[in-house]
């Protein structure tokens, strides 16, 4: 059995939703909780301590230990208190999972300026500052578990989801170097990327028997399971919808060289235009700069 004895874990936004799911499951297999949460509304409006409040004591009437935090995870302090509760409260960091989140949905001919900011500043941010507070912490310790929650609005698009879902992808982006830099002291960074029927998602006007099966504790084992110690994977995205699991990653295609010696026109590239973009001949991109530079030069020798 996976367990979390003896491991401490924040978990952002966990007064609802998916972070209390997620908040309960640790907290069921051993781990001490930080449920943070300023408890506002969708958008991210207003706040008050019961949300957070609520979840600690479904915890410790199951038996387990938790404590609250409602700083808002969107300020540098913010950030920094979260983390901070931990250690005074329980002396270590081992865990974090970024999950808190607000929603402002507009298409981007309407876009509020205001709007990206402040949705950068929950999801982006937010997910950057208590990142960053744990960090030294983890490395230190050589042993650490971070999960970012990204969105199909980052790794797909969404309609009327840009600031949301570029603030999204943005954490990818984020992770990526993280699992990199990370990698010698055991610290694995991955993304969930779920799909569940909460008070975020209700609005949405999808078909009631689809949005059913969406229960939002059927994400959470895939998220405590990144958070294990048995974990070895850094640097994944994984989706988890209505019990069914996957990975998004980015792709490059084989694509064209052309004799660099020889310089290209605009006309070699429109001419094969459809095998630089055929996506049925396509790796996995790979940490590093060099990408396929080298890989598609030695294609000029062959
Ligand atoms: P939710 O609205 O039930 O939960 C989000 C929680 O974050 C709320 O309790 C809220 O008070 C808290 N929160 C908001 N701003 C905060 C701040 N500045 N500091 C601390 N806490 C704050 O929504 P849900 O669906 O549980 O979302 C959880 C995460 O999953 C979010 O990051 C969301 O973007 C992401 N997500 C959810 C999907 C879904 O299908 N429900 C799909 C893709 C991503």
């Amino acid at each position: 059995m996976i367990r979390f004895d003896g491991r401490v874990a924040v978990v952002t936004g966990a007064g609802a939703g998916l972070g209390r799911e997620h908040a309960l499951l640790l907290a069921s297999r051993g781990a001490k909780v930080v449920v943070n949460d300023l408890g506002g509304s969708v958008s991210g409006e207003g706040g008050n301590s019961s949300a957070a409040d609520k979840v600690v004591a479904e915890i410790k009437a199951a038996g387990g230990e938790a404590v609250a935090n409602y700083d808002s995870v969107a300020t540098r302090e913010g950030g920094a208190a979260i983390i901070q509760t931990a250690l005074d409260n329980f002396g270590r960091i081992d865990i974090l999972i970024c999950n808190a989140g607000v929603l402002r949905d507009k298409s981007f001919a309407k876009a509020d300026l205001d709007d990206f900011e402040f949705v950068f500043g929950v999801h982006y941010f937010g997910t950057l500052y208590c990142a960053h507070a744990a960090w030294k912490h983890m490395n230190a310790q050589g042993f650490g578990r971070i999960v970012f929650t990204t969105s199909i609005a980052g790794t797909s698009g969404n309609f009327g989801q840009s600031n949301y879902g570029s603030a999204k992808l943005g954490m990818v982006g984020l992770m990526n170097t993280l699992a990199i830099e990370g990698q010698k002291n055991n610290v694995k960074v991955n993304c969930i990327s779920p799909g569940a029927l909460t008070r975020m998602t209700g609005n949405l006007g999808m078909d009631e028997d689809f949005m059913e099966k969406l229960k939002p504790g059927l994400v959470s084992p895939a998220v405590a399971y990144l958070c294990s110690e048995e974990c070895d994977v850094s640097g994944a995205t994984i989706t988890a919808a209505a019990g069914g699991f996957g990975r998004v990653h980015m792709f490059e295609t084989r694509g064209v060289q052309f004799d660099p010696a020889k310089g290209v026109t605009i006309e070699q590239v429109a001419e094969r235009f459809d095998d630089i973009t055929d996506l049925t001949r396509a790796d996995p991109c790979t940490p590093g700069a060099e990408g396929k530079i080298q890989e598609r030069l030695d294609s000029l020798a062959r």
